[in-house]
């Protein structure tokens, strides 16, 4: 008898993504010294939030580690290779979702696929990614005819299309109302879950990072210092999705919010 024909693959059958690692990583702009020092692995599959003021310099680790930019000192590499600049390993997503107004919801997550696929497997993948940020029938949509959250999700779509290793996202949700922003979380967390991929997320969100993390990390400077460096990492107890309102969570809540410098009982 003969074996059966293997199915389709799915976005599902990632095998987890990258190690990413970030040694010694320095990062100067002229004799302003931005990052000093940064150390940061992240094992294959795991979500690392990094908080920090604004100007702490989130978006350039982001950028260096996407390989958008070059460091000063210090390395990263994913599964051991360095990364030395844009890298069809790693996938970016940005506060705004940065689609092309003239072309199609689905044309628009095309973008992102490796070039040359065919037309079959091409169309599978579309209509697999469209499933999974639930826009199937919103494929023929222009950008302008979708809502901001929709815009976003076809963002992330098209950063997932090329099966990254690692995703790295600047502020995915910011822009995005509240209620949106929630239904956002839950939707990369279930994505992540279908095809997991090493996350690096930059988001000013405390609870954002404590409901999708597995890490956080809070960069800044040393009193005194120049350069911000990681002033603390934790890990997030439980698995998701996790209770909002948990005691666990809510002393990691102040914990954080003070290494951020913010004292909650002065509010
Ligand atoms: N290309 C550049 N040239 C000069 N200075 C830069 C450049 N890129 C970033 N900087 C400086 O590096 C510092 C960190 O910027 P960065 O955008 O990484 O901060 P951030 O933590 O992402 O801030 P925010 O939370 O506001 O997005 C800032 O002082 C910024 O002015
Ligand atoms: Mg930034």
């Amino acid at each position: 008898m003969p074996a059966p024909a293997p199915a389709a693959p799915s976005v599902g059958e990632l095998d987890g993504g990258a190690q990413l690692s970030i040694h010694a990583l320095s990062r100067s702009f002229g004799d302003r010294v931005v990052l000093r020092d940064v150390d940061l692995d992240l094992i294959p599959g795991e979500l690392v939030a990094i908080l920090g003021a604004s100007g702490s310099g989130k978006s350039t680790l982001l950028r260096i580690a996407g390989g958008l930019d070059a460091a000063t000192s210090g390395t990263v590499t994913l599964d051991g290779r360095p990364v030395t600049g844009v890298d069809p390993r790693i996938a970016l997503g940005f506060q705004e979702p940065r689609l092309l107004p003239w072309r199609s919801v689905a044309d628009n997550i095309a973008l992102g696929l490796p070039p040359k696929l065919p037309r079959a497997e091409r169309n599978t993948r579309i209509s697999e990614l469209l499933r999974l940020i639930g826009l199937t029938d919103f494929a023929a949509h222009r950008p302008r005819e979708i809502s901001g959250g929709m815009a976003q999700r076809t963002s992330l779509a098209r950063a997932l299309a090329r099966r990254p290793e690692v995703l790295l996202l600047d502020e995915p949700f910011v822009a995005l109302d509240a209620l949106t922003r929630l239904r956002m979380q839950d939707l990369l967390l279930s994505v992540l879950d279908e095809a997991p991929t090493t996350t690096l997320l930059v988001t000013h969100d405390v609870d954002e990072a404590l409901q999708l993390a597995d890490r956080i990390v809070v960069l800044g400077a040393d009193a005194g210092a120049a350069g911000a460096r990681i002033q603390q990492l934790v890990v997030v107890p439980g698995s998701r999705p996790r209770d909002r309102g948990s005691a666990q969570l809510a002393e990691l809540r102040a914990q954080l919010l003070g290494a951020l410098g913010i004292d909650r009982h002065a509010h």
